[in-house]
C-alpha cells in the first residue's frame, strides 16, 4: 500500500484508527482504505453521524469562546484528533491573542499532522501522550509550561471518553486531571449516549462492534453516567444538555433529532 508523506512510518495502514475514521466522517482526507471501510460500516448503522460530528465541533468552538469570555485562556485538548476546519487554537486565538493551546493525542497520524499544522505558531504545541496516564501526560514539557503560571486551564475531553471502557478507569482519570489543575479550571466534555436521542441501543451496539473489530472501544453512556464525570465541578448554565442546546449562537433546529445523540457540558471548579 502506498504510504503518503504525512503518514508516519511504523503505523499499520491496514488497521482502522479512531482519529482517521473521525476525519472521514468530517469529510477530511487523512484516512486510509481500512479507516474508510470501518467508517462506512458505522455510517450504515448510524447514517446521521456526520451531522453529529459537525454539531460536536460546533459545541467545542462555542465552549472555547465561552472559556475565553470567562478569562480562561489556556487549553489542554486531550484526544484532539486530526486538525480540520475551526480548530481550538484558531477559535481561541481569534477570541484572545494570548490564548495558549496544548493538543494531546495518542494516534501517530493525529500527532504528525497536528505538528505540521502548528509548527510555526507560538503558544500552540502538540504532545503524543495517553489520557489513561495523566501523570505522564501532565509531566510533559509543553503541559508543564502551560501550567507554570498557575492560571486556570480548560481541559477539553471532546468526543474522547466514549472510547474508554470502565476498565480504563475514565472517572478516576478525569478526577486526576481535575486535582492537578488550579482552582477555577474548566472541564469541557462531550459524550455519545443513546439516552434521549434517536440512536437506539441496537445502533449503539452495532457501532461498538465495528470499533471493537478494529481494536478500539466505543461505549455509549447514560445521562447520569456522563453527569458523574463532572464530580467536583460546578456545571455552568445550561448544564448537561444535548449538543445543539449548549449556549446556541443561532436558531436551533429542534426538528432535526439526529444531533440529540449525545450530551455536552462545561464545568468549573470553585
Ligand atoms: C473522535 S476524535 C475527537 C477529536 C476532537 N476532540 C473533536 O471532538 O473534534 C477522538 C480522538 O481521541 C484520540 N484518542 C483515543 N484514545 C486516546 C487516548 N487514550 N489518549 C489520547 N487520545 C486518544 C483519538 O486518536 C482521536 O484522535
Amino acid at each position: 500500500m502506498e504510504r503518503p508523506a504525512w503518514a508516519p512510518h511504523g503505523i499499520d495502514l491496514s488497521v482502522p484508527s479512531v482519529s482517521r475514521m473521525y476525519d472521514y466522517y468530517l469529510g477530511g482526507s487523512h484516512n486510509f482504505e481500512a479507516d474508510r471501510v470501518a467508517a462506512r460500516k458505522v455510517l450504515d448503522a448510524f447514517p446521521g453521524l456526520p451531522k453529529i460530528v459537525q454539531a460536536n465541533r460546533a459545541f467545542m468552538r462555542r465552549a472555547v469562546r465561552h472559556a475565553i469570555s470567562e478569562g480562561v485562556t489556556r487549553f489542554l485538548d486531550i484526544g484532539s484528533g486530526i486538525p480540520t476546519f475551526g480548530n481550538v487554537h484558531e477559535v481561541a486565538r481569534e477570541a484572545s491573542p494570548e490564548a495558549r493551546v496544548v493538543y494531546v493525542d495518542n494516534d501517530p497520524v493525529a500527532v504528525a499532522h497536528s505538528t505540521a499544522v502548528v509548527r510555526d505558531i507560538e503558544g500552540v504545541e502538540i504532545v503524543a501522550a495517553d489520557f489513561r496516564d495523566p501523570a505522564a501526560l501532565l509531566a510533559t514539557e509543553p503541559v508543564q509550561h502551560l501550567l507554570a503560571p498557575n492560571r486556570p486551564v480548560a481541559v477539553l475531553l471532546v468526543a474522547l471518553l466514549h472510547f474508554m471502557d470502565d476498565e480504563d478507569k475514565p472517572y478516576e482519570r478525569v478526577a486526576e486531571f481535575r486535582d492537578a489543575l488550579p482552582r477555577g479550571s474548566m472541564l469541557v466534555l462531550s459524550h455519545a449516549s443513546t439516552d434521549g436521542g434517536p440512536a437506539t441501543t441496537e445502533q449503539g451496539e452495532e457501532v461498538s462492534e465495528v470499533y471493537r473489530r478494529g481494536g478500539s472501544t466505543f461505549v455509549m453512556r447514560s445521562f447520569e453516567e456522563i453527569a458523574r464525570f463532572f464530580e467536583g465541578y460546578e456545571l455552568v448554565e445550561p448544564g448537561l444538555v444535548a449538543l445543539p442546546d449548549w449556549r446556541p449562537e443561532g436558531p436551533v433546529d429542534e426538528e432535526d433529532p439526529i444531533v440529540y445523540s449525545g450530551f455536552v457540558g462545561v464545568g468549573r471548579t470553585a
